[in-house]
């Protein structure tokens, strides 16, 4: 009996067969989690299954859930056998106490219909009968998911217009059809595989790029909407695989997304904010003996992360959310640096600050405020020494007066720093912009291009009195770019800066880099209103 899941190896059913479940979800309902997932037979669809577990690890399988009935008809609104039937999603209605299940309907010829299956079941296991087969809102409908919200409101996202774009629409009170209102979302980005969940008021969406069955770059949007086109990813540089968006997975093998393309995320039961990926290692020369990637995701860093697991259990999600967002600096307050784009902690195993798991030489900061607002000094709390930025590099020296000791803590609209140095400028720096465990830190330029945001972390085991940052709220973002215009205010022009006798204007707030190096002339800023001409001259 499996007592774990190992992502990407066959996984076999209670019966000893592998489980021939893709494209699918899981529901939990009544001590049982359910398994839905396209049955093949060989590359053929073969209607959907149906497995059950009461540990997650160990999978029964049930009755088939769909069964294809019936002869093929001309209107092509049937699910008789040779139909292609792929990512099903199943979801509860409560006002008509049925279960709907929506799915993604061809022809069995080509991909060329785009319409999707609605079903109907009194159990949770089935048997699902066809309601419908059609075109939601005349779309055509390839990849699809569904998203049952907080409020009872069901959502279908599906690739549309050729798979150009991705529409959401609201389902009917019933599940059974879309509202005629529906959203034309994520224009031209080519996007599939959509997966929604959500943690506070954030909507998450993870998606795949579009090759067929090949694998590509897995990528994440978020939105606190998601009837509105306000689909945002957290920084608007091109990610460094060259995916148009930034990838949820963090770890080697990041660029084929683990060799997997996103089905579903499934919420894990009673584990507030805890999530699995799941996805299909697909072999397109024999779709059923497609492989399962199913890993854990966290959105600790505000945005959703997936680390690689040779193998894991539900275990790691009991210290997920150890480390807390802290509401903002403090005198004296015990921190950990969290990197935005890996979701791992500012460490140091070696002579290097690298970023590492939790756990592996985590560094503990200690805050200190400076008579300049917004500008801290900060202690290794094991050592006592102070951080200091010498040519380039971290030092950490005894305290002193010296300015290479005093940092400036930039605030970022989504409650990240950017950490800079007082003395000569540079700020906290993520080598090569990668994600793995072990990359190492180094100081530079503010620049938009380079990874330079920090979160500050407190380990709420050991100081569960630390107020934490409200980071899933609608208003958090809003009251960020607030403290930011206030910031900007208190610490006005101090952006200008000399390096290598030229001199850089940064914007104020964002610390990004906007002219330089200069020569001799006459420059003009504006900010907030405010005019201010500055003449430089070689020294
Ligand atoms: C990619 C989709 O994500 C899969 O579900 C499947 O439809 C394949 N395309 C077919 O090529």
């Amino acid at each position: 009996m499996a007592q774990s899941i190992k992502p990407g190896s066959t996984w076999n059913d209670t019966g000893g067969s592998a489980i021939n479940a893709h494209g699918g979800c899981v529901v939990y309902h009544d001590g049982y989690y359910y398994w839905f997932g396209e049955q093949r037979n060989s590359n053929k669809s073969d209607g959907i299954s149906c497995y059950r577990s009461k540990d997650f690890y160990s999978w029964s399988k049930m009755s088939r859930a769909v069964t294809p009935a019936g002869t093929k008809t001309d209107e092509n609104r049937d699910i008789a056998s040779g139909r292609t039937l792929e990512r099903p999603k199943v979801i509860y209605n409560e006002q008509t106490n049925k279960w709907v299940m929506w799915i993604h309907w061809e022809n069995g010829d080509d991909y060329g219909q785009a319409k999707v299956a609605v079903c109907t079941a009194d159990k949770v296991e089935g048997p699902y009968k066809m309601k419908d087969v059609f075109r939601p809102n005349g779309c055509d409908s390839r990849d699809q998911t569904l998203f049952l919200d907080t409020d009872g409101k069901a959502y279908h996202i599906y690739s549309t217009n050729m798979n150009s774009n991705t529409n959401c629409e609201r389902l009917s009170e019933d599940f059974l059809a879309p509202l005629p209102d529906y959203a034309v979302q994520l224009k031209g980005r080519r996007y599939e595989a959509a997966a929604i969940f959500k943690a506070g008021d954030i909507y998450y969406g993870l998606f795949s790029g579009c090759t067929g069955w090949n694998t590509n770059p897995g990528r994440y949007m978020w939105t606190y909407d998601l009837m509105d086109e306000t689909w945002q990813a957290p920084a608007d540089f091109k990610a460094s695989d060259g995916s148009t968006g930034i990838n949820f997975c963090v770890d080697n093998n990041k660029g084929t997304t683990y060799q997997s393309q996103s089905n579903y995320v499934f919420p894990v039961p009673g584990k507030d904010k805890c999530f699995v990926y799941m996805g299909d290692r697909w072999n397109p020369s024999n779709i059923q003996s497609s492989k399962h990637v199913w890993l854990p995701l966290s959105v600790r860093s505000g945005y959703p992360t997936v680390r690689w697991y040779d193998e894991w259990d539900l275990s790691v999600f009991d210290e997920m959310y150890r480390m807390k967002r802290l509401k903002e600096p403090e005198e004296g307050a015990e921190v950990y640096l969290l990197e935005k784009y890996s979701n791992r902690i500012v460490s140091r195993p070696n002579a290097s600050l690298t970023i590492e798991n939790d756990g592996k030489s985590n560094l503990c900061f200690i805050l200190h405020k400076t008579e300049t607002p917004y500008v801290y000094k900060i202690e290794e709390k094991a050592t006592g020494k102070y951080m200091e930025s010498v040519f380039g590099t971290t030092r950490w020296q005894e305290k002193s007066e010296s300015k290479a000791q005093e940092w400036m803590l930039w605030l970022q609209e989504d409650g990240y720093y950017r950490i800079e140095n007082l003395n000569d400028g540079v700020c906290l720096s993520v080598s090569g912009n990668t994600t793995e465990a072990g990359t190492t830190l180094y100081l530079s330029d503010a620049n938009s291009n380079v990874h330079q945001s920090f979160g500050l972390y407190f380990d709420s085991k050991e100081h569960a009195d630390y107020p934490e940052a409200d980071m899933f709220s609608k208003t958090y973002r809003e009251s960020n770019r607030e403290a930011m215009k206030e910031q900007s205010a208190a610490v006005g022009i101090t952006s200008i800066r000399e390096k290598s006798g030229h001199r850089r204007i940064y914007e104020l707030g964002s610390g990004r880099l906007v002219q330089g190096p200069m020569s001799r002339g006459t420059y003009v800023e504006v900010n907030e209103g405010k005019t201010r001409k500055f003449v430089i001259k070689r020294k």
